[in-house]
This record gives C-alpha cells, sequence and structure tokens, in this order.
C-alpha cells in the first residue's frame, strides 16, 4: 500500500490525541485517522471545544450479547455515562451528538426495554445536552426478532425502526437541512407549477397562496432516514445494513475478513453530516466498526477521527478507503 505524505491536520490530531496516540494512527487517509483501542482514553485526550459532530452507534444493550462486548440493559447507562461526559466537553457550542442506538425486549416477556429512552433522559438531564430532535432510521432488513413473539406465537410485529437521537451541546446547533433536500414529489412540483388556493385545514392550519412561492430546490427531509428507492432495484431492501455487495464485504470475503456484525449503513452518516458540519469541520466516530463514519466524512471532504477497540475491524475497514474506482487516487491509507 501507498504511504501518505505527512499531513498536516493529522499531525495535529495526533498531538491532540498524545498521550493516546503515542502508538500513532491505526491508519489515516487524507482527511482522517483512525485509532486502535479504548475510546474513552481517545475522547479524554481530545482538547476541549473542537468537534463539530460525533455521529456513533454504540454497542446496543442486548439480551443475547453479541461478540464484541454488548453491556446488560441494567448497566448501560452507568456505562455511558463518562463516554457521553467526554463527547459534551469536546464538542464546540454548536456542534452535535448523533446516537444511533436500538431498542430492545424486556427478557422473558413480550414487552419492551426502556433503557434507551432512560439513556436519552439522563444525557439531557445528567450530562447537560439538550434534545435537537429524535430521529429515525428505517431498517426492514431487521430480523423478525424475538422469534417467540414475532415469528412463532405471532403477539407481536416485526420492529424495523432505529432510534437515532440527534442531542447539541447548546439549543442551537449548527445545521441547515437545505444541505439535505430531497427531490420534489410529482404533487409538489405540481403545487409549486400551479400554485394552491388558500385555504384552512380542519386542523386549523392555515395555507396560504404564498405557498408555492416557498419552492427552494428541494422537499425538506422528515426525521426518517431512509434510501432514495428511485434508482435501486425494487427487489432490494430499502436501507438495510446489509449490503451484500460493496467494495468493503466484497473485499472482506475475497480476503477472508470477517464482516462487522453490527454497520449502520453510510446514508445514516452521510445525511447528518451533510445536515450538521461543513467542508473542513471534524468529526468523530468513538465507536468506529467498519468505520462508515470515516469513510462517509472522507468522502465529503470532512476531517474525521475514528476509535475502534477491535483490530479486525479496523484492519478491514481500510477497504472502505480503497474503492477500486480511486485505484488511481494517490489518496491511498496507510496501515502502522
Ligand atoms: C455497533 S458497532 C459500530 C458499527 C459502525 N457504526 C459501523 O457502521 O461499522 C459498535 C462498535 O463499538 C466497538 N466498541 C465497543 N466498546 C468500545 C470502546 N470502549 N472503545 C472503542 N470501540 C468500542 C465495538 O467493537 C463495535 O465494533
Amino acid at each position: 500500500m501507498a504511504r501518505l505524505p505527512s499531513d498536516k491536520w493529522v499531525d495535529i490530531v495526533n498531538l491532540f490525541c498524545y498521550p493516546f496516540s503515542l502508538r500513532g494512527p491505526y491508519f489515516r487517509a487524507e482527511y482522517g485517522a483512525a485509532y486502535l483501542g479504548d475510546s474513552l482514553d481517545l475522547l479524554r485526550s481530545l482538547p476541549t471545544g473542537q468537534v463539530n459532530l460525533v455521529v456513533t452507534s454504540p454497542p446496543y444493550a442486548l439480551h443475547f450479547k453479541k461478540e464484541y462486548g454488548n453491556k446488560s440493559k441494567k448497566e448501560y447507562v452507568q456505562w455511558f455515562l463518562p463516554f457521553a461526559r467526554e463527547i459534551h466537553r469536546i464538542l464546540s457550542d454548536d456542534g452535535s451528538f448523533v446516537l444511533n442506538i436500538g431498542g430492545s425486549y424486556n427478557p422473558g416477556t413480550p414487552t419492551r426495554s426502556l433503557y434507551h429512552f432512560k439513556l436519552l433522559i439522563a444525557l439531557v438531564e445528567e450530562i447537560g445536552f439538550h434534545l435537537a430532535q429524535e430521529c429515525f432510521w428505517y431498517n426492514p432488513a431487521k430480523m423478525p426478532v424475538p422469534a417467540e413473539w414475532v415469528t412463532v406465537r405471532r403477539i407481536r410485529v416485526r420492529d424495523s425502526v432505529e432510534y437515532v437521537w440527534w442531542l447539541s451541546k447548546t439549543p442551537w446547533p449548527k445545521a441547515s437541512n437545505l444541505a439535505v433536500l430531497k427531490e420534489y414529489s410529482e404533487d409538489m412540483i405540481r403545487l409549486n407549477r400551479n400554485g394552491v388556493r388558500g385555504t384552512v385545514r380542519p386542523s386549523g392550519h392555515v395555507i396560504r397562496d404564498s405557498f408555492d412561492k416557498i419552492a427552494a430546490g428541494g422537499a425538506i427531509p422528515t426525521n426518517v432516514t431512509e434510501a432514495d428507492f428511485s434508482d435501486v432495484p425494487e427487489s432490494m431492501l430499502k436501507m438495510g445494513n446489509n449490503a451484500a455487495n460493496d467494495a468493503y464485504t466484497r473485499q472482506c470475503k475475497e480476503n477472508g475478513i470477517k464482516i462487522h456484525p453490527a454497520r449502520f449503513p453510510a446514508l445514516l452518516p452521510k445525511f447528518f453530516i451533510k445536515l450538521l458540519t461543513d467542508v473542513n469541520d471534524l468529526v468523530v466516530d468513538p465507536f468506529a466498526g467498519s468505520n462508515t463514519t470515516g469513510a462517509t466524512a472522507e468522502s465529503l471532504k470532512r476531517r474525521w477521527i475514528a476509535s475502534e477497540a477491535v483490530e479486525e475491524y479496523l484492519k478491514a475497514s481500510t477497504f472502505r478507503f480503497e474503492d477500486p474506482e480511486k485505484q488511481a487516487d494517490p489518496r491511498q491509507v496507510t496501515l502502522f
């Protein structure tokens, strides 16, 4: 693999991360660096108020523990708060913390745990975050579990959303929905063309006849993140995290390397990075896994720092920076 020429901002990051970075980054790319180790150490070594966005998906509290040390629901909030305290500290005053977390069932009963709501309350009331908006990731690829309730006794329906808490350090995080506009629907295009008649909806909402003049280059997205279906074959799932044929998965298979079992789709960090940051801003993912966040930040020209405790995952994540279409690009990843 070609070596990257030393990049001045990565050197600055290394200074920030001292002493965590005594080992240096595990690898780096043009805009960022990935570190192997405990993210609490990494977060503690970052300076105060310099990070624009932390977007991450920590291990969820699962009944059946996954292989990378998921905490129990009982201990989850206490386990997470030290990370949250550091995240709050390193964010700039207009920075955001986007936390993807899954719900789960209570063991033995067809009832849902409240652990992720308890976490949200603790993040706001104990750490001092503001809840900018609660968002959702629509993931129809989720398994129909627990089988006992969903496919055997058939007393619950399939779960297909995950929670994405958008938190901020102050009530006024930097954000622009103009950066994530969607294509107008046919109805909206017709509306913009023909205009609307002023009316009052049954709800009391006043629709003004100047409504058509708000056309701003696209439709404002909802708080449910899902793929744009227009260029995806119908047979493919909307926004599963099981993309079977992307460069990362393909190269893991070819090289006999374990594929990370709990990736989020690139569309998720992409949406929030575009919504909440500008080019050259700094994005951090402390629970990087296969480093979907770092690779997405890189493609959007945002600086990034990622940390992951399991070397196998981090090593495989370098595949995300070796897109065959970019092979000719001198921006190669360096393994240390
Ligand atoms: C849900 S996965 C993240 C997946 C990632 N969003 C992706 O798309 O690949 C959570 C990751 O956090 C890592 N992890 C757990 N505790 C950690 C810690 N203290 N420091 C660094 N990484 C940790 C796990 O090894 C796991 O890979």
